[in-house]
This record gives C-alpha cells, sequence and structure tokens, in this order.
C-alpha cells in the first residue's frame, strides 16, 4: 500500500519550541481510515498541526500528500492545504456568509477561477453530504450537525487524498455523530481518502472500529502493532 503520509523520528514542537513529543513515527496508507486517541494536552492537535504544516518539522522527517514538511514553506504552503482537507472546530464557518458563499472563498483561495465549475463543484459536495437545499442558507441558521456537514463538505471541495479532523464530533449528540462518521467513512471508502480523525469520543471508536493511534507519554502508540 502506498503511503500518504511518512513520518520518522520526527519531534512534534509547539511555536514556543517545547516538545510535545518526541522521535515518534507514523505511516498512513492511502485511503486508510485511523483514530487518534489520547489525554487532554497529549498532543493531537500538535500533531495534526504539524501535518497541515501550521507547527514546523525541525527534527526529523515527515512527507505528506507528496510534500516534504522541511521543504515547506510560506509561499508553497497553499499547494499543500490544497491536498488535505482540515475538519477542525477553530477553522470555524464564515458566519457572516451562506454556505454556498463559505465554499466559493476557499475554492477562490486555493486557486479556482472558472465561476460556472465553482457552482458545480459546490453542488457535488453539498450532494455528497446531504445538504442540498441548504446552499443559500447562513450558518446559524443550521443545526450543529448540519454545520459540522458544511465543514466535511468544505473539506472536500479539493478531492483531498487526506483528511485531517480534530474532534469531528465533538459538540454533537450521539446520533449526529454517527451521521458524522458515516459520512466520513463512506466518503474514504469512496473516494479512498485517508482519514486521521482525533477524538475523545468512545462511542464512535466502538460503532465504527478502525486503527487507533494513542498518544501517550510523548509517544505514539499503535494498537496495530
Ligand atoms: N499555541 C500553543 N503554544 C504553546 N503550547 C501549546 C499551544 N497549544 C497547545 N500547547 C501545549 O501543547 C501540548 C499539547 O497540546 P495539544 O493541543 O496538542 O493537545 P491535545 O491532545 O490536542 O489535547 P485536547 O484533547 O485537549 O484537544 C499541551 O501541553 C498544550 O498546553
Ligand atoms: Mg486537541
Amino acid at each position: 500500500m502506498a503511503s500518504i503520509v511518512k513520518i520518522s523520528s520526527a519531534d512534534i514542537c509547539q511555536s514556543d519550541g517545547s516538545v510535545i513529543l518526541q522521535n515518534i513515527g507514523l505511516e498512513i496508507g492511502e485511503g486508510e481510515f485511523i483514530y487518534l486517541i489520547g489525554k487532554t494536552g497529549s498532543g493531537k492537535t500538535s500533531l495534526l498541526k504539524t501535518l497541515y504544516a501550521a507547527l514546523p518539522l525541525d527534527t526529523g522527517n515527515g512527507e505528506v500528500a507528496g510534500f516534504n514538511l522541511k521543504s515547506v514553506n510560506r509561499k508553497n504552503v497553499h499547494l499543500l492545504r490544497r491536498k488535505l482537507g482540515i475538519v477542525f472546530q477553530d477553522f470555524n464557518l464564515l458566519t457572516d456568509r451562506s454556505v454556498e458563499e463559505n465554499l466559493h472563498f476557499v475554492l477562490r483561495a486555493t486557486g479556482w477561477t472558472d465561476q460556472a465549475e465553482m457552482e458545480t463543484r459546490v453542488e457535488e459536495v453539498l450532494n455528497e453530504v446531504g445538504l442540498q437545499g441548504k446552499r443559500n442558507s447562513m450558518p446559524f441558521e443550521l443545526s450543529g450537525g448540519e454545520q459540522q456537514r458544511v465543514v466535511i463538505a468544505r473539506a472536500l471541495l479539493n478531492k483531498p487524498p487526506l483528511i485531517l479532523a480534530d474532534e469531528p464530533t465533538g459538540n454533537l449528540d450521539p446520533e449526529t455523530s454517527d451521521d458524522v462518521l458515516t459520512l466520513l467513512r463512506n466518503l474514504a471508502k469512496q473516494h479512498n481518502t485517508a482519514v486521521l480523525c482525533a477524538t475523545h469520543d468512545y462511542r464512535i471508536l466502538q460503532n465504527f472500529p478502525a486503527r487507533i493511534i494513542r498518544v501517550m507519554n510523548g509517544n505514539l502508540i499503535d494498537d496495530d502493532n
């Protein structure tokens, strides 16, 4: 299996230079679905941020979607980000714009220019997440679960080979959490999209079993090994 993420001998550091995870290795295959679990403050979000180059990788090696994390810089980081779908709670929807405008905003920011192509793509992703009727809704007119599906739709715009999700069910009730997980799992299967999903939600680990990587004492423990 070809890999979409390959990290070796890497230190994960915060922006103040403190080392959060030391000498870690991680390999994710194309289309693979993986949970990232661990206590509050253990370093899950820091790892995800390193993978999308919001935190620098200074020690060790890292390759994500064909990009060497050590040679990613301000000028080319958008090329890496175009290959990633990011589902983060602090990557909120823009509240003063409709669903459609939120999605167009991301398309323009990632280099799309053809208006007709943009409209087609927006319609496609809204269909994929079951929100075709909501393109003109404002975020505040949507439920939490619907907003989360818009965030997933936004992550899908550029057909990324890798989705990084940070507690995607964080504020959702059990049934809506299951819907979001079903959606992510189906996307992973249908489009061969790899998903790395940080979660505290033990319900979904049970209901949707997959490989689990545990962050503990500054290390990664892979339940597969
Ligand atoms: N911006 C920051 N600057 C400095 N240190 C930070 C910053 N953000 C987080 N940290 C520290 O990095 C460590 C790992 O935090 P991180 O957010 O990666 O944990 P987490 O596993 O995602 O936790 P949670 O489950 O609560 O989301 C913690 O000790 C935290 O205090
Ligand atoms: Mg976190």
